[in-house]
C-alpha cells in the first residue's frame, strides 16, 4: 500500500501535517488527528475535541452529582502505575494507610538533625525537578493523566517514590487541579483547554524523606482575571515566606496571606493547611493560611514545613466530588495555589524546593 502523507485537519487548510494531536495519539485516533501547525491545531480545537469524547469509552462518572462549575471528571482513570521493587516506599504504599503518621499525631514539631536536613534537601531537589518537567509538558490537548504519567516516570527515574500514590488510597502520582478545583484533583482523561489554569502538586519520597511543592500554570491564553489570581496567589506565598525566621509563630502566616488576598478581592481556603514534612508526608505543625487562626507552635531553627495558600476568586468554601478527593469551590469560581517546603535557619528561611 502506498504511504500517504497526512494533510492538516483544519478546515480549508491543505498543508502537509507533521503534528499529531497528543490526545489522539493516546487514544489511537489517526483520522482527523494531524495538523500543520500549532495555529491550525488551536483554531480547530473547539470542533476537534469532540473526537476525543466519543472514542474508547470515555465517560463522566458522577451521573447525578451537582457540579459547582463547568469542569467535569472524565473517566476511566488509567490503571495504577507500577513502581520498580528496588525503589524504597513509604509505609502506606501497600496498605493505603499512613500508619507512622497516625501514630505521630499530637507529637511535637520535629527539630531536624544536619543529616536529616541533607536528606530532605535531596528529596526536595528531586521534587522541584519533577514539578518543572511536569510544567513543561503543559499544552492545550494534553490530558492530566498524561501529565501524571510524565510525573510518575520522572520520579521513578530519579529513584524516588511519588508520595501521593496510594496515600490514603489516592490513586495517582500527583494532584492536578484545574480552574475551580482548590486542590487534590485526580489526573484523568480530560484534555486541557485553552484558558485553563492548572495546579500541579508534586511530592517525592527519597531515601526516607518527603519533599512537597506545587505551582499554578497557564494553559494557552488565560484571561486577565485568571492571570491576576495566579499572580496574587504567588505573592501570598512569597509574603508568608518573607516572615519565616526563629520566633515567628505558626499562626502568624495567615494574617500576611489573608491581608494580601482580601486587599485584592479574593478569599482564603480554610479547610486545607500547610504542614510539617520529614520522614512523614504530613505532620506537625499545622499551618493555616487564614487570619486569626489558633495554630500551635513557634518557628525554631531546623523546623521543616510547607506553606501552600489556596486563594479563590469567589467564596472560600469547598464542595467535594464523589471521588472523595477533588475539592472544588462552592461557587464554581477559580482557585489557585503555590507551595514550597521550607527550612527555618538560624536567622531566616531556606526554600528547599
Ligand atoms: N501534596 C499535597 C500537599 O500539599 C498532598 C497531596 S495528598 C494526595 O499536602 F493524596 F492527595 F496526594
Ligand atoms: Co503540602
Amino acid at each position: 500500500m502506498a504511504e500517504t502523507k497526512p494533510i492538516c485537519s483544519s478546515i480549508e487548510c491543505r498543508k502537509e501535517a507533521h503534528l499529531q494531536c497528543p490526545t489522539c495519539v493516546k487514544l489511537g485516533n489517526t483520522e482527523g488527528s494531524f495538523f500543520c501547525s500549532q495555529d491550525c491545531f488551536k483554531k480547530s480545537w473547539g470542533a476537534h475535541k469532540a473526537v476525543h469524547g466519543n472514542t474508547k469509552g470515555l465517560y463522566e462518572p458522577f451521573k447525578t452529582f451537582k457540579y459547582t462549575g463547568p469542569l467535569r471528571a472524565v473517566y476511566p482513570l488509567s490503571p495504577r502505575r507500577a513502581v520498580p521493587p528496588e525503589i524504597a516506599r513509604p509505609d502506606y504504599a501497600e496498605t493505603g494507610i499512613p500508619r507512622s503518621e497516625i501514630l505521630a499525631r499530637n507529637s511535637d514539631i520535629k527539630v531536624c538533625t544536619p543529616e536529616e536536613i541533607e536528606a530532605i534537601r535531596v528529596a526536595c531537589k528531586i521534587t522541584r525537578e519533577v514539578l518543572d518537567i511536569a510544567a513543561q509538558a503543559i499544552r492545550v490537548g494534553i490530558t492530566t493523566d498524561e501529565i501524571d504519567r510524565i510525573v510518575h516516570e520522572a520520579t521513578i527515574e530519579r529513584g524516588a517514590y511519588p508520595s501521593p500514590l496510594n496515600y490514603n488510597y489516592f490513586p495517582k502520582s500527583c494532584c492536578t487541579s484545574v480552574n475551580e478545583v482548590i486542590c487534590h484533583g485526580i489526573p484523568d482523561q480530560r484534555p486541557l483547554e485553552d484558558g485553563d489554569i492548572l495546579n500541579i502538586d508534586i511530592s517525592c519520597y527519597y531515601n526516607g524523606f518527603h519533599g512537597d511543592c506545587n505551582g499554578t500554570y497557564f494553559v494557552g491564553n488565560v484571561d486577565e482575571a485568571g492571570q491576576r489570581l495566579v499572580k496574587v496567589t504567588r505573592e501570598c506565598l512569597e509574603k508568608a515566606i518573607a516572615i519565616v525566621k526563629p520566633g515567628t509563630r505558626y499562626r502568624d502566616f495567615g494574617k500576611v496571606i489573608e491581608e494580601h488576598a482580601t486587599k485584592n478581592g479574593y478569599s482564603v481556603v480554610r479547610t486545607f493547611v500547610g504542614h510539617g514534612i520529614n520522614q512523614l508526608f504530613h505532620c506537625a505543625p499545622n499551618v493555616p493560611h487564614y487570619a486569626n487562626n489558633k495554630a500551635i507552635g513557634v518557628c525554631k531553627p531546623n523546623h521543616i514545613f510547607t506553606i501552600e495558600p489556596m486563594i479563590c476568586e469567589g467564596v472560600h468554601q469547598e464542595h467535594m466530588w464523589p471521588d472523595g478527593w477533588t475539592a472544588t469551590t462552592k461557587d464554581g469560581k477559580r482557585s489557585a495555589q503555590f507551595e514550597h517546603t521550607l527550612l527555618v535557619t538560624e536567622d531566616g528561611v531556606e526554600i528547599l524546593t
